[in-house]
C-alpha cells in the first residue's frame, strides 16, 4: 500500500477525534499504530493490514458513534479505492479487538491479534494510568471511593454500563490485560508496564491512608 494512504488515514483519524477528551485523542491512535508496527516486526503478519487497522481502530468507537456499521472506516477506505475484500478484513479486526469484559474475543487473524495487543498495551503502564483518570474525569467519575469494591467477571453489558471509580477500573480491566496479550512480544512488553501500575497503586493507597 502506498505510504500516502497511511498519512491520509492518520489525518482522517485526527479529524474524527478533534475535541475528544475521553482518551481517544489522535495520539492514542498514533501510539497504537507505532506499537502495532513494532510487534508486527517481530511477530510477522501483513504490515499494511496491521497499520491500516491500527490507524482506523477507534474511528467508529461505539462509545462515540454507537453501532454505525463502521461508517467512518468504510467511508475512508471507499474514498481511497481500497478493495472491498481488504475493507472487510480491516472492519473484522476493528470489531474484534475491543475489550468487553469476559465477552472479549480473541481475533482470528495474526494481524487482529497484533492490533488488539497494541491497543491494550496503550491502556496500561504510565500512559494507561493517565488515560484511565482522563477518561474517568470526562465521565465525572470519582478517583477512588473507600469501600466501593471493584466488580470482577463482568459481561459485555455490565462492563459498558459500569459507573465505577477510576481506581476500580485498574482491577476491572487494566491489571487483567497482561495475561490477555496474544503475542509473546506483547506479553514481554506488558510485564514492566504491569509492574509499574502495581507500584503506582501501592503508592496511591499509602498516600490515601496518610502513611507516607
Ligand atoms: P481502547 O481505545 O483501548 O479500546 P476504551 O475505548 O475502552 O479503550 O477506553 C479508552 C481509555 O479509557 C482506555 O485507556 C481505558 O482503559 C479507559 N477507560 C475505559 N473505561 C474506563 C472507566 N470506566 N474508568 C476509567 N478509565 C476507563
Ligand atoms: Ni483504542
Amino acid at each position: 500500500m502506498d505510504e500516502a494512504v497511511f498519512v491520509r488515514a492518520k489525518e482522517f483519524a485526527r479529524k474524527v477525534f478533534e475535541g475528544d477528551s475521553s482518551g481517544h485523542d489522535i495520539y492514542h491512535t498514533i501510539r497504537v499504530h507505532d506499537l502495532a508496527r513494532t510487534i508486527c516486526a517481530s511477530e510477522g503478519g501483513d504490515e499494511d493490514t496491521v497499520r491500516l487497522a491500527a490507524l482506523l481502530h477507534d474511528v467508529d468507537d461505539r462509545k462515540l458513534f454507537g453501532d454505525n456499521g463502521y461508517a467512518n472506516a468504510r467511508g475512508f477506505m471507499g474514498a481511497e479505492d481500497i478493495p472491498e475484500e481488504i475493507q472487510n478484513r480491516i472492519c473484522t479486526i476493528i470489531g474484534q479487538i475491543s475489550f468487553k469484559g469476559k465477552d472479549s474475543v480473541v481475533p482470528d487473524t495474526l494481524e487482529g491479534k497484533i492490533v488488539q495487543d497494541a491497543d491494550r498495551m496503550d491502556a496500561i503502564g504510565a500512559i494507561g494510568i493517565a488515560r484511565a483518570f482522563a477518561y474517568g474525569g470526562s465521565k465525572g467519575r470519582a478517583i477512588y471511593i473507600p469501600g466501593d469494591d471493584p466488580k470482577t467477571g463482568m459481561s459485555e453489558k455490565e462492563y459498558f454500563s459500569n459507573q465505577g471509580t477510576s481506581v476500580n477500573h485498574f482491577y476491572e480491566k487494566l491489571l487483567l490485560l497482561k495475561d490477555m496479550m496474544n503475542t509473546e512480544t506483547a506479553k514481554e512488553m506488558a510485564q514492566s508496564r504491569h509492574n509499574f501500575m502495581i507500584s503506582y497503586l501501592d503508592e496511591f493507597m499509602e498516600e490515601w491512608n496518610g502513611r507516607i
